[in-house]
Parts: structure tokens; C-alpha cells; sequence
């Protein structure tokens, strides 16, 4: 495939510019202020199912799963439904039990990936209702599953995802937000869920805006031997996320951990040559993310912090706007993105097209 690349040098700096543009299009003409909530055309989700359900089941690969931990987060928030997100490839595999109360969804941007297309047949097989979050319309996945919700985030042609990422969990903010409606979200919070939906592409420019000093700290980065990301519940997807982009694309070892579980083992792993990237919001887990901070400054660890403010204790911090809490994750991700691409850049990597990956896996 290959479409205009707009003078930017890959597809993968083109896709992570456009962002602004493709939220603002995955919120286009689904916003209903007169409810406080949103429209999904495709849903096919009756109110009364989408009361009783007792379960939600996110399915994908890749980075279409972290998305997906991203959306069962925001669906427990805002519609209060126990929500859980697993690979399909491993899902498909081991005989899960399928309940009648629990909606399936199965993530994907191609809408091709083999894992979780057979996860999605599995399921239909089994009688369950099974809804997609996919980008491409018409594409297998879009075609087998009962309904959903279109991503549009436009064609993204590296192979790495970024702006795919960005809108699949923007859906999934609507979603959560339509079923929290159905069910006991408040009019005030409904609004407030909206009032941040409909900021995010002003805050996307800002955090574009600090590319240049991203290109500066990813110099640094590209030395390293080894890199972690940690993050606490809303903030691990996104440390999943950025580390498996900076994998994917530069070829540095990463791994990502709950900031919670770095004393339980991965500490060990810190020192000067393998830094820390850290997902910091201001939420109510700030202090616990600081002291977390602490502990790998002590073992002297270079930090990178991504947060709301100047982190005392991270070497750097990139700052991201304000918005609602439950929004954090979609912001939070996107400086990492031109973190891990700056570092190949520095490596000299084949960024549009790493070695060993293909754009969408249909073979098993
Ligand atoms: C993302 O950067 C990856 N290349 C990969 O993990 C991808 O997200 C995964 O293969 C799933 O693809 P899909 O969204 O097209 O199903």
C-alpha cells in the first residue's frame, strides 16, 4: 500500500502528526449533548442486553490488545461492568468457558489478524455475541462480528501502530461511555466524560509540539543496553504500549511493569545503563508513583517521566495537559511514540518496515 507521505521522511512520523485529525474523526457526529452521551450507529446493542450483561471480554493482538486493557479499564469505570482484556491468541487456544451474560469484543485495526478472527468464530460458534472495534470497514473482522464500533482512524500503512492505538482507545471511550449511560453514569459525569472526548485533539497539537525536546532525550535512550516501562492501572497499558513501540521499532530490549510489581523482582534489573520510563498522571496513585521513583533513583536508574508536572526525582519529564482522569491513557502514550521513533531514527532502523514484522499477521 502505499499513499502520500505528506514530506514527512516515514509513515510512522505522518501517522503520529495526524492524530489530531483522527480523534477529532472517531468523535464526528457520535457526541449527543442533549443526553450527556453518544451515538453508535453500528452498535446493535440493545439497551436492555447492554443492562443485564454481567461480563465484558476484550480480544486482540499486539497493540490492538493494550487497547483493549485500555477499554476494559474505561468500561469498568464509567458503566461499572467487570471488564477484562486477554490476547486472542491465547484466548482461542484454551477452551475458555463462554457465558451467555458476557459481551465479547475483538480489537483490530486490520481487521484481518488470523488469532483473533478465529477467536471471534470460536465464539460465534459457541452462540456468544461478539462486537468488533475495528478500523478498517468491511474487513473480516468488521464482517463476522455482530456490530461495533468503526475506528477510523484512516489508513496506517507502518507497521508499527500509533494512530490506531490512539483512536481504538478514543473508542473505547465512547463505548464505555454509551453503556455507562444505559446504566448508572451520571448526567454531570456524562458531560464531563464529553467535555475531556472533545479536548483531546487541542491537547494531541501540544503534545506534538514537544517533539523537538522528545528527539533530544531519545539520543540519550538510544545507548541503552535495556529499557522499563512502569506504570499503575491506568498508566500499565500505556507502559505495555510504549514499551512494545520502542521494541518493535528501535530493536531495544524493553519490558513493561506495574510500577507496583517492580519490588517484587524487576528491580533487581535497574542501573545506570537501563533507564525507566515512568507513567506519572496526577491521580490518586501520584504519591505511590513517586515513591516508586524513589526506589529507582536509589539504584541510581535514569527516569523518564511522563506526567502532569515536573517529577522531582525523573532525570526529565515530559509534561502532558490536564484532562479527565479516565482519559489519561490516550494522552499519555503519544510522547512515547516519537520517543521510540527518534530512537530508531538515532539507530538508523528501517522504521516503516522492522525486521521480522509483517503489518497484519493472517497465518497462525
Ligand atoms: C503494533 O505496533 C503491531 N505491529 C502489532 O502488535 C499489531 O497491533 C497486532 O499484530 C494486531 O494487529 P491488528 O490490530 O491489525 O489486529
Amino acid at each position: 500500500e502505499s499513499y502520500d507521505m505528506g514530506g514527512h521522511d516515514t509513515y510512522m512520523h505522518k501517522e503520529i502528526a495526524e492524530q489530531a485529525d483522527a480523534v477529532d474523526r472517531v468523535l464526528r457526529g457520535r457526541i449527543d449533548d442533549r443526553f450527556a452521551t453518544v451515538r453508535l450507529g453500528g452498535l446493535n446493542l440493545d439497551p436492555r442486553e447492554a443492562r443485564t450483561m454481567r461480563r465484558v471480554k476484550i480480544l486482540g493482538c499486539g497493540s490492538a490488545y493494550h487497547a483493549g486493557q485500555i477499554g476494559a479499564q474505561l468500561i469498568e469505570e464509567l458503566a461499572r461492568i467487570p471488564a477484562d482484556a486477554e490476547p486472542a491468541s491465547e484466548f482461542r487456544y484454551r477452551n475458555a468457558v463462554v457465558e451467555p451474560d458476557t459481551l465479547y469484543i475483538a480489537v483490530s485495526q486490520s481487521g484481518e489478524t488470523y488469532d483473533t478472527l478465529a477467536a471471534v468464530q470460536e465464539l460465534k460458534r459457541k452462540g456468544a455475541r461478539v462486537l468488533g472495534v475495528v478500523n478498517v470497514v468491511g474487513s473480516a473482522i468488521a464482517r463476522e462480528t455482530d456490530g461495533g464500533v468503526y475506528v477510523h482512524a484512516g489508513p496506517e500503512v507502518c507497521v508499527v501502530s500509533t494512530k490506531c492505538f490512539t483512536n481504538t482507545a478514543v473508542a473505547f471511550a465512547l463505548l464505555a461511555l454509551h453503556l455507562g449511560r444505559i446504566r448508572d453514569l451520571s448526567v454531570a459525569d456524562g458531560k464531563r466524560i464529553i467535555d475531556g472526548l472533545r479536548k483531546l485533539p487541542g491537547q494531541i497539537e501540544e503534545i506534538l509540539a514537544d517533539e523537538p525536546r522528545i528527539a533530544k532525550i531519545a539520543e540519550e535512550f538510544a545507548n541503552a543496553k535495556s529499557m522499563m516501562f512502569v506504570g499503575r492501572v491506568r498508566g500499565f497499558p500505556v507502559a505495555k504500549e510504549a514499551s512494545l513501540k520502542l521494541k518493535e521499532v528501535s530493536y531495544i530490549h524493553a519490558e513493561a511493569y506495574p510500577a507496583s510489581e517492580l519490588k517484587h523482582g524487576p528491580l533487581a534489573l535497574i542501573e545506570p545503563a537501563v533507564p525507566t520510563v515512568a507513567i506519572v498522571p496526577d491521580d490518586d496513585l501520584l504519591e505511590k508513583n513517586r515513591a516508586t521513583l524513589e526506589e529507582i533513583k536509589a539504584r541510581s536508574g535514569r527516569i523518564l517521566a511522563v506526567a502532569h508536572q515536573e517529577q522531582e526525582k525523573a532525570d526529565d519529564t515530559i509534561v502532558v495537559p490536564r484532562n479527565e482522569v479516565e482519559l489519561d491513557p490516550v494522552l499519555m502514550g503519544i510522547p512515547l511514540q516519537l520517543l521510540a521513533y527518534h530512537t530508531a531514527l538515532v539507530l538508523g532502523r528501517d522504521i516503516d518496515k522492522p525486521r521480522n514484522l509483517a503489518k497484519s499477521v493472517t497465518v497462525e
